[in-house]
């Protein structure tokens, strides 16, 4: 058998076991999803979503990347961002980061990874530079690259909120909250490390008075 053949077995034995359990479970799902979170995490095949957070289907709206990234030009984020709440209204919107995050770390070298992923890891090193005097700070490099880890998560939060579709939300209907968290891989606990709560004013800069 081919692994991937494999897969397609395990979703037929996975699908079977669900209607076992509850005969009308994908006719329920396939009719509504009205999800409470957004989840914008890393690719990483080590930090699943659901898996680590117990959800079931319906309950996470998913957006993942290298390096948890909230890039105010990628449509592909904002896409995601926009139909999650403006339309579903999720209630919280959660960036998880994770400790040995290998796109943090390769963009803490100096290390030329070839024009595209150049593109997208230099938003980490702009973190880098807004927070050189902490990290400058930290003389062991896994400590340092741990704490980038946050920084970063930190950052993209903060990203968040610049945009206007989480500004319109924040002042229309008072929601979603902003979390921060960080995914361990060595002992699968996730650990928050920074929160926005809706309304949060932020460098007025970034703030747009004619939502
Ligand atoms: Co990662």
């Amino acid at each position: 058998m081919m692994s991937y053949e494999k897969l397609l077995l395990e979703n037929k034995a996975w699908a079977q076991e669900m209607v076992l359990d509850d005969p009308d479970y994908f006719n329920r799902l396939s009719q509504l999803q009205t999800p409470e979170f957004l989840w914008i995490g890393c690719s990483d095949s080590r930090v699943p979503a659901d898996r680590i957070t117990q959800t079931q289907p319906g309950e996470i709206f998913v957006h993942r990347n290298v390096a948890n990234l909230v890039v105010n030009t990628d449509v592909n984020l904002l896409a995601v961002l926009d139909y999650a709440v403006t339309h579903l209204k999720v209630k919280h919107v959660i960036v998880c980061g994770h400790y040995g995050c290998g796109g943090i770390k390769a963009a803490a070298t100096q290390s030329d990874m070839k024009p595209v992923l150049n593109m997208w890891l230099r938003n980490i090193k702009d973190v880098m530079r807004h927070h050189k005097q902490e990290l400058d700070g930290i003389a062991d490099e896994e400590q340092r690259t741990d704490r980038l880890v946050e920084l970063n998560v930190q950052e993209q939060v903060y990203n968040l909120a610049k945009t206007t579709i989480i500004q319109r939300a924040w002042k229309r209907e008072e929601r979603p909250d902003l979390h921060g968290w960080v995914y361990g891989l060595k002992d699968g606990i996730i650990k928050p490390v920074y929160e926005m709560k809706a309304g949060t004013h932020i460098d007025p800069v970034y703030e747009y008075d004619n939502l």
